[in-house]
């Protein structure tokens, strides 16, 4: 049976930055509800938050201090539900940010387990003894600098986390652990949640014998120094895939509900697959594909690799998402090809992901390294924030996000970037966005058909997506050239929609000549 977010577009909204309902620069739930409508317009499926629940906020929600309750600076449960149930009644479809790799160090669990080496929740989280010479129990190191490792005075140990020293990892070889997590999961999908993304999901085992990482073979200077050692002990050990499976079975126990899970930012077509698991033993829905983000933007390059991916998950499991709130904006990344990534990205077979903001052309905002808020960004310099400034509803200096001092800069070109300036010009980004997302979900060809590449010359990738009753040619020139194209015979109709929205119901039969990045949707 299809499911619902086999094909769905999900938008991610990144609460703080999304929109300020109280004036006090970090935007909140009740903006969020304020703002559903705009979803509906814009014609996505389905909302993805980054977290919300309580928090310290050292990650900036990544490191939760209670599964179970929204933090005060976003609202109450109370006006969480109300999202819910306004998303519901517009046909949107809700799914929140699960954090099951660490917790808080404020989080109960760990207050207890650092209170004493016989508190019965001791063996909650990762604790080793020092070497003799008291430096760490292994050479591994933490994705925000230094070692994956910080002492405990008061009990005289180690405690492990791949992130901040403030997000102590837990400990999912204690069964214990494993079924207070899934509870959480539970708490949420019965209050009707639609599902979770489940962040680092492929991270959640460590090695039981807690060896040394290997040295990678691909650092290179300006690299996040951590992935000096390649990351083969400290994360996806032994048990990895029965215990995604087992929490893919929590969201199983209720109906239409659906996991994503982050996993590497793999370009291996395989490793992605597997956390899909099999029919027999299935894993996670959705299985993150970031490979776009982190292959060369080559047309060869992209076309051999969706080929071979596509092929992998009939079942459904097939998703690309080329943006979100740790990477370089698309408009920032591709510069001007990023109206032909975003075609690509909404036609090809699968569920979509798209970043807030992502559909007004934002870039990444210009954050000087004394407003850095993002801990890898104040340790490391690799700073998350440009990705993160408030979302440009407005043209004004505030960006129509808050009445009060954004919590992070707002970016230089909010004036001509925004939704207001954009709605009704035929040629904005936004408007690109509108006319993919409404043409997706109306034409069952670019929902749900088929999937097949070919031949277009050098520096161009296509495809058709055929259906029973219709078919389209997707044609995106990945060049700063312009390509004269001789089509297959086949390959004739007519004009749908250029990424420079100019060409409507012009025919095309033998040939096509694409501009500089141009792309194109013929319907055969
Ligand atoms: C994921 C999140 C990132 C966070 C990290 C630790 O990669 O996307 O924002 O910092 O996990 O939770």
């Amino acid at each position: 049976m299809r499911q619902w977010w086999q094909s769905a577009v999900f938008y991610q909204i990144y609460p703080r930055s999304f929109k300020d309902s109280n004036g006090d620069g970090i935007g909140d739930l009740r903006g969020i509800i304020e703002k559903l409508d705009y979803f509906v317009w814009l014609g996505v499926d389905a909302l993805w938050l980054s977290p919300i629940f309580k928090s310290p906020m050292v990650d900036f929600g990544y490191d939760v201090s209670d599964y179970t309750d929204i933090d005060p600076l976003f609202g109450t449960l109370d006006d969480f539900d109300e999202l819910l149930a306004g998303a519901h009644h517009r046909g949107l479809k809700v799914i929140l940010d699960l954090v099951p790799n660490h917790t808080s160090n404020q989080h109960p669990w760990f207050l207890e387990s650092r209170s004493s080496r016989n508190n019965s929740k001791r063996n909650w989280y990762i604790w080793r003894d020092a070497k003799p010479d008291s430096s760490p129990p292994n050479n591994w190191l933490a994705y925000f600098g230094g070692a994956a490792w910080t002492w405990d005075e008061a009990t005289g140990q180690y405690y492990m986390h791949n992130f901040a020293p403030e997000q102590p990892e837990l400990n999912y070889r204690n069964p214990e652990v494993k079924a207070a997590v899934f509870d959480e999961i539970r708490f949420w999908l019965r209050r009707g949640l639609d599902g979770f993304r489940i962040d680092t999901v492929d991270r959640l085992m460590k090695d039981p014998e807690f060896r040394n990482n290997p040295p990678s073979n691909s650092w290179k200077p300006g690299d996040n120094p951590s992935h000096r050692l390649a990351r083969v002990y400290s994360e996806k050990a032994e048990g990895i895939h029965r215990l995604v499976a087992e929490m893919g079975d929590v969201f199983r126990e209720f109906d239409d509900r659906v996991s994503v899970g982050e996993i590497d930012y793999s370009t291996d077509p395989r490793y992605i697959a597997s956390y899909a698991g099999s029919t027999e033993h299935p894993e996670v829905d959705l299985p993150f594909n970031f490979a776009p983000l982190m292959l060369t933007w080559d047309a060869g390059v992209i076309r051999r690799f969706v080929d071979e991916y596509d092929a992998l998950l009939p079942e459904g499991g097939t998703n690309y998402v080329l943006g979100n709130h740790d990477q370089m904006r698309l408009a920032s990344r591709f510069g001007e090809g990023f109206r032909m990534a975003a075609m690509m990205l909404l036609t090809l077979r699968g569920t979509a992901f798209i970043y807030q903001g992502e559909e007004l052309g934002m870039t990444d905002g210009e954050v000087a390294p004394e407003q850095y808020r993002d801990p890898q960004g104040i340790n490391l310099g690799l700073s998350r924030d440009p990705c993160r400034t408030p979302f440009h509803w407005e043209g004004d200096e505030k960006a129509g996000f808050t009445t009060g001092a954004p919590w992070l800069p707002v970016a230089r070109n909010v004036a001509t970037l925004n939704v207001e300036a954009e709605k009704d010009d035929p040629d904005s980004t936004l408007t690109l966005y509108r006319r993919l997302l409404a043409m997706r979900s109306a034409i069952s060809a670019l929902t749900i058909g088929g999937y097949r590449s070919f031949d277009a010359g050098d520096g161009v990738f296509a495809y058709v997506r055929r259906a029973e009753e219709s078919a389209f040619a997707i044609l995106l020139n990945f060049t700063a050239e312009m390509k004269s194209i001789s089509l297959p015979q086949e390959i004739m109709g007519e004009i749908r929609l250029t990424t420079l929205l100019d060409r409507e119901g012009k025919s095309v039969q033998n040939h096509l000549t694409l501009r500089p990045y141009e792309g194109a949707i013929i319907e055969l």
